[in-house]
Formats: structure tokens, sequence, C-alpha cells
């Protein structure tokens, strides 16, 4: 069974998130996965290194439309993607010097900040981009 379940219920219904946020959770789901299955660290630091890269790219996707189409809240929007990002990238180098393990502590926390940040943060912001004319 998948640590995320896909489905409306982390739905946002713009089109270009909810297909990067799917992204988002295939990696996370496959992250887990190699964990439980004691996969190798090469294994693990491959899904960990694009789950990492993806999270850019798609963080950037968002921050590039809430800033063209004026959302009033985008500071402290990429303000939550920073510190994310910042935490994501102390685990990756960790893991990869050997001083982490990918444990369902760490994959407990990988969910719930997506989950919660979906749910809340960018949920938040989907008015304004209907508003533009996004779908
Ligand atoms: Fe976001």
């Amino acid at each position: 069974m998948p640590l995320i379940t896909w489905g409306p219920q982390i739905l946002v219904g713009i089109e270009i998130v909810d297909r990067q946020h799917k992204r988002l959770v295939d990696l996370i789901n496959e992250l887990h996965e190699a964990m439980q299955e004691n996969r190798s660290a090469e294994v693990l630091g491959h899904t960990f290194r694009e789950l990492v890269d993806y999270t850019h790219t798609h963080f950037r996707t968002e921050e590039n439309l809430l800033q063209k189409h004026g959302y009033e809240n985008y500071a402290q929007h990429r303000k939550e993607h920073y510190i994310f990002t910042d935490q994501i990238e102390i685990y990756r180098d960790r893991f990869e010097a050997g001083a982490l393990s990918v444990t369902q502590l760490l994959m407990e926390y990988l969910r719930g900040w997506l989950v919660t940040h979906i749910t809340s943060s960018d949920r938040a912001y989907v008015p304004t981009l209907r508003a533009a004319g996004i779908n």
C-alpha cells in the first residue's frame, strides 16, 4: 500500500499543479517502497535526489504562477517552500554522507509536509489563479 494515496482529498483543481503534485507523491511513494524493500543506498539515493530535484522544479512552477498573478500571500508561500527545500537538502546530504537512514519517521515528515502544504497553503491560492483564468 502506498504511503500517500492519490485522490480527490489532495487535488487542488489546477491542472499543472495537480500533475506535478502527482509526480511528487509518486516519488515519495517510490522512496518509501525502496526503504521497505531494503534497497541499496544507491537506489535510495537516486530516488531521494530525484525527489529533491523535482521539488525545485515544482516550486518554481508554482512561484512563477503566483508571482505572475499577484497572489497576495506570495512571499509567505515562497518562504514555506524555502524552509522545506532547505530541510530536504540537509536530509539528502546527510543521507549521501552515510549519516542518515531513510526511516519511517523521515517518510512521515515528507508525507505530512506535502499533504498539509497542499491541502492548506496550496488550496489557498486557487481562487487567485481561477480569477486569472487558470484551470
Ligand atoms: Fe506550494
